[in-house]
C-alpha cells in the first residue's frame, strides 16, 4: 500500500511519522540528536540514516512511502528544498531536499522540505486540536519560536514562503541578542533557552542561541518544580506567559484566528503558562472581547510537525 512518511529535525530530535494514506499512524520514532551542537553535514547525514531506516520501517509494516517530508526549523524556498536559513541549527543555503535524494539512492523517494510550524499548522488542521478550525495559528514551542499561519482554510505562505516568522518580531529593542543575530526578537523572550535561564539560572547557557543541553529534561525539571510550587519557576512561567500573550496579542490583531494552537514545550507546560498568556492577550487584542481567541495545547506533542 502506499503511504506517506513525515519527519521533522529540530534542535534537539529528530521525529518520524509514517503513515497509510488515510492518517493511520505505522512507524512512529523519535531519535535524540544535538542538531543545535552539530555540523549541518553530520546533521543531513544522520537526518538521512533515519529516513534510510525509516523507509525500510515502513515497507516491513507492509507499505510504500510514496514520498517524504521534511519539517525544519528554519526558513525554507519549498519549491527548490533548500532551507534558506535556520537560525538554531546554524544552517544557511543548504540544498536538504537534493542532499537528502542523493542519500536515499535507490529507495528513490520523492523529498519535500517545509518549514516545522506551517506543517504543524497543517496537521493541526487536519487531525489535531483544532480540526477544521478555518482561521488557526500555530505556534512552536522549542529554542526557535515560529508560527504556522491558516487562514480562510489556507495556509499562509507569503511571497518567497518565509511567512509566519513571528519568532523574530522585535518585541523588545532593549533585549537579548538572537539566534538570528537581530536583538529582542521574541523568541528571546519566550523560547526554551529563556525560560531555563530564567527558571534555572543554575542551567545558565548564556545568551539565546547557545546550545541548551537535554531541552527534554530541563522541561521535565520545571514541570517537576512548578507542581511542588517553586517560587522561582512559578515567576518564570508567569513572564514567558505574559510575553506568550503579548506576542499572541499581535497575531491576534493580524489574523483574526479563533485558536492559537501552542505546542513543544509550550504544550507541555500549558497549564502553568495559559493562565497568564490568555490574560494577557484579552487585555491587548484590539478585537477581545468581541472576538474570542483561545490559547490552546497541542495534543500531539513532538509529533505536531512530522505529522503535518
Ligand atoms: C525559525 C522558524 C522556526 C522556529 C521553530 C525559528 O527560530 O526562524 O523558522 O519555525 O524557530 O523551530
Ligand atoms: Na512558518
Ligand atoms: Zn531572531
Amino acid at each position: 500500500h502506499v503511504g506517506a512518511l513525515g519527519m521533522e529535525i529540530n534542535v534537539d530530535y529528530i521525529a518520524v511519522h509514517g503513515t497509510d494514506l488515510s492518517g493511520r499512524v505505522l512507524v512512529e520514532r523519535r531519535v535524540v540528536f544535538d542538531a543545535m551542537g552539530s555540523t549541518p553535514d553530520r546533521a543531513v547525514r544522520r537526518l538521512g540514516l533515519v529516513a534510510k531506516e525509516a523507509v525500510e520501517a515502513m515497507r516491513r509494516a507492509g507499505s510504500a512511502p510514496a514520498g517524504i517530508a521534511v519539517a525544519v526549523p528554519g526558513l525554507v524556498d519549498a519549491a527548490r528544498g533548500v532551507v534558506t536559513l535556520a537560525p538554531n541549527l546554524y544552517w544557511r543555503d543548504l540544498p536538504l531536499a537534493d542532499r537528502l535524494t542523493a542519500m536515499l539512492g535507490p529507495l528513490s523517494v520523492p523529498v519535500l522540505v517545509d518549514n516545522d510550524a506551517n506543517l504543524a499548522a497543517l496537521g493541526e488542521y487536519i487531525s489535531g486540536v483544532a480540526a477544521g478550525t478555518s482561521d488557526l495559528v500555530y505556534l512552536t514551542g522549542e529554542v526557535g519560536v515560529g508560527g504556522g499561519i491558516i487562514s480562510g482554510g489556507r495556509l499562509l505562505r507569503g511571497a518567497d514562503g518565509f511567512s509566519g516568522e513571528v519568532g523574530h518580531l522585535r518585541l523588545d529593542p532593549n533585549g537579548d541578542q538572537c539566534g538570528c543575530g537581530r536583538i529582542g526578537c521574541w523568541e528571546t523572550k519566550v523560547g526554551l533557552a529563556a525560560l531555563v535561564r530564567t527558571a534555572m539560572p543554575e542551567h545558565a547557557y548564556g545568551l539565546p542561541g547557545m546550545p541548551v543541553p537535554d531541552p527534554g529534561e530541563r522541561v521535565a525539571d520545571i514541570a517537576r518544580g512548578l507542581a511542588s510550587g517553586d517560587r522561582r519557576m512559578m515567576m518564570a512561567v508567569a513572564q514567558v506567559g505574559e510575553w506568550l500573550g503579548l506576542g499572541g496579542s499581535i497575531l491576534a490583531n493580524l489574523f483574526n484566528p479563533r485558536v492559537i494552537v501552542i505546542g513543544g514545550y509550550f504544550a507541555s507546560l500549558a497549564q502553568w503558562l495559559l493562565p497568564h498568556a490568555q490574560d494577557q492577550l484579552q487585555r491587548l487584542a484590539v478585537a477581545a472581547p468581541a472576538t474570542e481567541c483561545r490559547f490552546v495545547a497541542s495534543t500531539f506533542g513532538f509529533g505536531a510537525a512530522s505529522r503535518g
